[in-house]
């Protein structure tokens, strides 16, 4: 079979990865680009697969053994995304991110393994430097991806079970780790340029290893839960880096095309949260900025509301704003707010929009797929922006399940969410918040929103008490 059917499929490949990436910009296209994105995968196996049943040249490999692997890998995956409960999918982002940098990884841990052990070195002093190096930093960036990850995956848990006992994921972070954190990434890249010099000895290669993973542990250990989606992107981007270089070792074009745009895109989501958090990248990763300081304590209580007295207020009203939050997540209620968007919409010919803040919820556009799954109109699903000058202007506000993003004090500069931009809801009329409590959010730090004279709690979960105010509304 000619060479240039292969360079075809992965240019296949590689169009369908980028078709794939600019659907996913918007709700409504994503699943499309999803799907654009899998079949990129798909033509990118089965291509690099026949390559090597036909002995293609620079790969190595047992084809029955990587179509085994294939079909097992796609089906434990196949298990766990159908499994996975909504709440769970930041950690599995950050879980298949780990998994995509160790991967990049191991395939460089291979190739070194190899060369070395069949004295197939490089001949000239330049291919051999770039090889050494993109396998090094190959290492370096999958290691440490791959350990990163799985803190940051405790961390989105809260803890981790080991043997069924519950250990709660720590916040370390004494002053002097950054330097730490510093000195050892020097010192693994001070061990990529001896492997340059020393390009069999095994104990160098090693030693990276170790100390990448030391790496991802450390730096991902003292950041704060508030800021922990920021790392997860980054960590995909990370993931997407060492497939490149990776791709470069294997001088694998579709590697190094799919490892780009994930390193690339991965970096633009990481750029886009920190601005949507008010966040320095620098500050996120060397400060420990968003806390881990525990949650504050409350002192102040408030009388509940009950769903007669909510749907009372709501009579009439012209303009109302549902601000959902990770809490509409939680109890699976986004159905009934639908519903409850068109027992006001046909009762008194209400307008509801729905105010999206870019952290609500635990992952990039968390709120957005729920609200899609109920099927509310990717119109009425407005972007924080656009929608927090409405908020004066509307008659009421219904707070599901969000805190956080909602939290007037991220605008005093001080604690976990210092600076922080939220939803304007305090400008509203009339609030109506549906929680379980007065417990913090996310961040740990007490809400003054919830204590406002305008402001009426409906407490509960938030499926019980949105069927309550379903019925109290139909009745009403
Ligand atoms: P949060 O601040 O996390 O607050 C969610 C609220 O939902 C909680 O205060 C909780 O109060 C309530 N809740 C939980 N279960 C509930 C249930 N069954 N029924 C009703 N309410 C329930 O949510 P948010 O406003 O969406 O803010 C998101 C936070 O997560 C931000 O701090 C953000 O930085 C962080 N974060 C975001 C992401 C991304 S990328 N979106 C990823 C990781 C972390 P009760 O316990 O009183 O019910």
């Amino acid at each position: 079979m000619s060479p240039a059917i292969f360079d075809i499929g992965y240019l296949v490949s590689a169009s369908l990865f980028i078709f794939g990436l600019k659907r996913l910009g918007h709700p409504r296209t994503a699943p499309q680009g999803n799907q654009l994105g899998a079949a990129g995968m798909l033509v990118a196996v089965i291509t690099t697969v026949l390559l090597i049943a036909l002995g293609g040249e620079g790969l190595h490999g047992i084809p029955w053994l990587m179509t085994g692997g294939v079909v097992i890998g796609s089906g434990i995956g196949l298990l766990i995304a159908t499994r996975v409960q909504m709440t769970q999918m930041p950690e599995m982002v950050a879980l298949l991110n780990g998994l995509g940098g160790a991967a990049s990884a191991l395939v460089a841990l291979a190739e070194v393994t190899g060369r070395v052990q069949e004295n197939h070195m490089p001949t000239s002093a330049v291919e051999l430097s770039t090889v050494w190096i993109a396998i090094g930093l190959s290492a370096l960036v999958g290691w440490s991806t791959l350990t990163g990850s799985l803190v940051a995956m405790a961390k989105l848990a809260g803890g981790i079970s080991i043997f069924g006992r519950w250990i709660d994921t720590p916040s370390w972070g004494p002053p002097w780790l950054n330097q730490a954190k510093a000195g050892l990434t020097g010192a693994v890249l001070f061990l990529i340029l001896l492997t340059m010099i020393f390009p069999t000895n095994m104990f160098l290669v090693w030693m990276i290893v170790i100390l990448s993973c030391v790496l991802g542990v450390i730096l991902v250990l003292p950041i704060g839960g508030a800021d922990m989606p920021v790392v997860v992107s980054l960590l995909n981007s990370m993931s997407g880096l060492a497939a490149a270089f990776t791709g470069f070792i294997l001088n694998n074009s579709v590697l190094i095309v799919a490892g780009s745009l994930v390193g690339a895109s991965g970096l633009i989501l990481t750029i886009i949260m920190c601005k949507a958090m008010n966040r320095d990248l620098y500050d996120v990763l060397f400060k420990s900025f968003g806390g881990g300081g525990g949650k504050q304590k409350l002192t102040r209580t408030k009388v509940g509301s009950d769903p007669d007295e909510v749907a009372m207020i709501l009579e009439g009203a012209q303009n109302v704003i549902v601000v959902p939050g990770y809490g509409m997540a939680v109890s699976q209620c986004q159905h009934a707010v639908r519903e409850f968007a068109e027992i006001l919409r046909e009762k008194y010919g209400t307008e509801v929009s729905y105010a999206i803040h870019p952290v609500a919820g635990r992952m990039p556009g968390h709120m957005n797929v729920l609200l899609a799954e109920a099927s509310v109109p990717y119109e009425q699903q407005i972007e924080m922006d656009e929608i927090n000058s409405q908020f004066a202007t509307c008659d009421a506000v219904l707070v599901i399940g969000a805190n956080d993003t909602t939290n007037p004090v991220a605008r005093s500069g001080e604690g976990p969410l210092a600076g922080m931009p939220i939803l304007d809801v305090e400008a509203a009329p009339a609030i109506i918040i549906v929680k379980r409590s007065l417990s913090v959010g996310y961040a740990g730090v007490d809400n003054d929103l919830f204590y406002l004279d305008k402001t009426m709690m409906l407490f509960g979960d938030g499926k019980d008490q949105m069927s309550a105010l379903n019925q109290a509304l139909k009745e009403a």
